[in-house]
């Protein structure tokens, strides 16, 4: 079968890597022989053994018979919606790495794979390498998922995994994660939590088998954790992690992004730098967690092979990914519960006039002390903040 790659960067330059060099158990494994043929991108790369592939019209891939299985991994929502589109309306098998496109047109890129008797696969979109989307769907297929609580974004993970160890602020670790490569030049997406949104947003609807805007998600980023939150952090045995947390509520699920406190028994406080891991949790099953590399040319490639490879296999079948329109309502997230620690400027009898307070931590910093809250609702946290001034709060970082 043929292969065209739409996308020649990072991750689509690591799938042609993987089908050289894998190619003979590649073959063995699907059954035929994946050959690239066809490899969109606004560059030539000149002297490039990929260069007598290189198109620069998506309609030369969309129109040519010969290719059978397309990868998108140009990112973003377009042009790459209208480039996926038009392969699935060829017939054309599509697997992408991009959650973006995933997150914003899922359910209807599989509804235009059904109606074209193909398949649309997506592995890659979420958590890189660690195969959560096909766990889900396949092995775990038998339970009701009753929570999926994730580190989904290397980016974050790694700067807070770097604060952590070095005591260094963040501005200082975003330069360092950038000059590393672990950060893009423009990080917004990653560290103010919209990357995790999208990818909790696509493993949500996985499971509820209907669609959740990821625009309705409570999103925090990391912006706002200093290197004091850090010294407290210590002080408690807890680790700072940018968690996506997805529960079961009723009939919706109750869904944030924001940074959290994990003790040392929480399954994801050990989980460092730019790895993810997923905590799944099915109501037969009980717990479960997949870890891995969530990001990175080849471990995304891997994840986008494996969608090449079952494409192959069953090149005769439609998807059957269950993914309908039907938006989600979801739990009022002025109704979850959380701890809080804050730091705050008022002294221990000033904050408890607002909060149940459960402990106190003076660590000696100038001007604040710390405070771990009793569970309350985001209502509750809320209002008790409306009964302060500016500046009585100094941070806040939900305890899971
Ligand atoms: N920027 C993303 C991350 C890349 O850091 O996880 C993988 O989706």
């Amino acid at each position: 079968m043929n292969v065209a790659i739409m996308g020649y960067g990072t991750i689509g330059s690591g799938v042609a890597k993987i089908l050289s060099d894998n190619s003979a158990l590649i073959e063995k494994r699907a059954g035929c022989r994946l050959t690239l043929t066809k490899v969109l991108d606004l560059r030539d790369f000149d002297g490039d053994p990929i260069a007598p592939l290189v198109v620069h019209d998506y309609n030369q891939i969309a129109e040519d018979d010969s290719v059978d299985l397309v990868v998108e991994t140009m990112g973003g929502v377009e042009p790459a919606f209208t480039f996926v589109k038009a392969m699935l309306e060829h017939g054309k098998h599509v697997t992408t790495s991009n959650k973006a496109l995933v997150a914003d047109k899922g359910a209807e890129l599989l509804e235009i794979a059904r109606a074209n008797g193909v398949q649309f696969l997506f592995e890659a979109s979420v958590g890189g390498g660690i195969p959560i989307i096909r766990t889900l769907l396949t092995a775990l297929t038998g339970d009701r998922i009753d929570e999926i609580t994730g580190i989904i974004n290397g980016t974050t993970n790694y700067m807070l995994t770097n604060m952590a160890n070095e005591g260094c602020g963040f501005d200082e670790v975003l330069k360092e994660a950038q000059a590393n490569g672990y950060a893009e030049a423009d990080p917004s997406a990653d560290i103010e939590g919209h990357d995790a949104t999208r990818k909790i947003a696509i493993l949500t609807s996985l499971i509820a088998e209907a669609t959740v805007n990821y625009q309705d998600i409570p999103v925090e980023g990391i912006t706002g954790i200093t290197a004091e939150d850090f010294i407290y952090a210590k002080k408690l045995s807890h680790a700072v992690k940018l968690l996506a947390v997805c529960k079961r509520q009723a009939d919706t699920f109750a869904i944030r992004v924001a940074p959290f406190l994990l003790d040392e028994e929480h399954p994801l406080y050990a989980v460092h730098g730019v790895m993810n891991a997923v905590y799944v949790v099915g109501n037969m099953l009980g717990d479960s967690m997949y870890y891995g590399s969530g990001a990175g040319s080849l471990p995304t490639a891997s994840a986008v092979v494996g969608d090449l490879v079952s494409m192959a296999k069953e090149h005769d079948k439609a998807s059957d990914i269950r993914w309908s329109h039907d938006t989600i309502r979801l739990a009022d997230p002025d109704e979850q519960s959380y701890r809080n620690f804050i730091r705050t400027s008022l002294s221990e009898s000033g904050i408890r006039e607002c909060f149940e307070i459960e402990s106190v931590l003076d660590l000696g910093i100038a001007g604040e002390i710390g405070v771990v809250t009793a569970s309350m609702t985001e209502k509750a946290y809320k209002e008790a903040c409306g009964r302060l001034s500016d500046g009585d709060i100094i941070s806040r970082i939900r305890i899971g």
